[in-house]
């Protein structure tokens, strides 16, 4: 095997066949079983292992391997970082075919453990049981389970004992919101047939010490919600902000419902560097907070602001990069599709006391015009951070008609990326590139590039 891939997938190669192979490692010398073709690639899974990689390590969660999470935790750190970072040299080359100056080492993780500041635990009546399970022939009390969905079967929960991935209370939290529950005969939520009380749970922590929890049922019981909110309350009586939604639809999305504060206060603060950060249930923050303080200095570092600049930040969410390099230069305009999200960007605006900021809600491809530039004065700096499709053709042309100086596109999608910069690359030039480990144990890359007009 050669490289990794999303969704627990190596590549590797047969005769002229790209393969991706289920739970090998690169490094790896593996027999394929191949359960479907398709032109240019097969897909298969691991019959016999010929020779293990030395990258292959021994994986440090017991629910690894049925839980969706993590799925390179069988690959050394170092090797995840350096296949990520041909990820990276080889979307910029071989898709971008751009020319670029020489990339540094990925920026690792500061913790590979518990680095996550929120999770959703999904509460089922459908338990998944785990091969080892069904063959001891260990019939379950209940079938009940909070925890994670089961990769490929999205009504099948994998109840999780502990989970690495965010730091206490999160799996104190849990596991006993699934003991008071099963205590006192709650019904769990059945996703397909919509009955059952009990939904989904979310925690929220931050650096600062701050705890947020969220209890999501189907359907109101004050009794049993209250019965269930005030245990918590009085088991973790340090939680910042007690929260519940009654979330009546048929999917367990909650941004378009009303949540509600059992206890405490209605959001937490987080601290990003001199930024403070105002988060509510439904505000979306990155999940790795000491990564995306790295991934904002990198663009600050990249941007080597003079203290006069006019700046875009297009893709802005709550303004995170807008108010984190705003006391470095003249003027931030944002803007991002998400209403809510921009309430929260001129809130945090004004938390921090920025005077320099202005926020749009809509979409860039729609704001972003001859006119809007007009108004706000041609940029000295783009910053854009797309979601992992990249950016709008419509957007690409924009940029190029804007001709700002110099252009700082992070990602967490390289190949998206490549392919929107070699629309560009007539105009600008690759001067600097860093990518930034945030999801150990994962595929995923964030990967800042500077562009300087040529
Ligand atoms: C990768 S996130 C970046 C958020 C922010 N820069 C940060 O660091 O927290 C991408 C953001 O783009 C927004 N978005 C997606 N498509 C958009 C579009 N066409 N126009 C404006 N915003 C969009 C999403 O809602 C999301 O907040």
């Amino acid at each position: 095997m050669e490289g990794v891939a999303d969704k627990g997938f190596s590549i590797g190669r047969h005769e002229d066949r790209v393969v991706f192979v289920k739970d090998a490692v690169p490094g790896d010398i593996v027999d394929v079983n191949v359960y479907r073709k398709r032109k240019g690639y097969y897909e298969g899974f691991m019959k016999e292992m010929r020779q293990p990689s030395k990258d292959r390590v021994e994986p440090f969660c017991k629910h690894f391997g049925v839980c969706g999470g993590c799925k390179w935790q069988h690959l050394s750190y170092e090797a995840q970082l350096h296949h990520k970072w041909l990820e990276v040299k080889n979307a910029l080359t071989r898709i971008g075919k751009l020319d670029i100056p020489e990339i540094p080492p990925i920026l690792p993780a500061q913790a590979t453990q518990y680095y996550r500041n929120k999770l959703e635990f999904t509460c089922s009546n459908k338990k998944w049981l785990t091969r080892e399970e069904i063959d001891a022939g260990i019939e379950p009390e209940s079938f009940n389970a909070v925890g994670f969905h089961r990769p490929r079967a999205f009504d099948k929960i994998v109840d999780i004992e502990h989970c690495h991935l965010q730091a206490e209370p999160s799996n104190a939290v849990r596991n006993e919101v699934r003991k008071f529950a099963l205590e006192n005969n709650y019904t769990f939520f059945d996703i397909k047939r919509q009955v059952g009380f009990l939904r989904q749970m979310f925690v929220r922590t931050t650096t600062t010490g701050e705890v947020m929890v969220i209890i999501g049922f189907f359907y109101e019981d004050v009794e049993r919600r209250m019965a269930l909110l005030d245990h918590l309350r009085a088991k973790f009586p340090d939680l910042t902000s007690l929260m519940y939604v009654i979330n009546e639809k048929k999917n367990n999305t909650i941004f378009d419902q009303d949540v509600k504060c059992h206890s405490g206060l209605p959001y937490i603060q987080e601290q990003l560097g001199h930024v403070r950060f105002r988060i509510g249930a439904k505000s979306f923050f990155q999940t790795n907070t000491p990564q995306a303080l790295a991934l904002y200095q990198i663009v600050a570092d990249f941007a080597e602001f003079k203290g006069t600049e006019n700046v875009y930040d297009l893709y802005t969410g709550i303004g995170s990069i807008a108010c984190f390099v705003a006391k470095d230069c003249g003027h931030v305009t944002g803007i991002e599709e998400i209403e809510a999200a921009i309430e929260d960007a001129k809130l945090n605006s004004d938390l921090n006391e920025l005077t320099n900021t202005t926020f749009y809600a809509g979409l860039v491809r729609d704001i972003l015009s001859d006119s809007f530039a007009e108004k706000h004065g041609k940029p000295d700096i783009v910053i854009t951070d797309p979601p992992r499709a990249g950016m709008h053709e419509k957007v690409v042309n924009l940029l190029l008609e804007l001709a700002a100086p110099r252009l700082i596109y992070v990602s967490c999608n390289p190949a998206t990326q490549a392919r929107d910069l070699a629309l560009m690359k007539h105009m600008y030039k690759v001067d600097k590139i860093q990518a930034v480990d945030m999801f150990p144990h994962t595929h995923h890359i964030e990967n800042v590039v500077l562009l300087s007009k040529k």
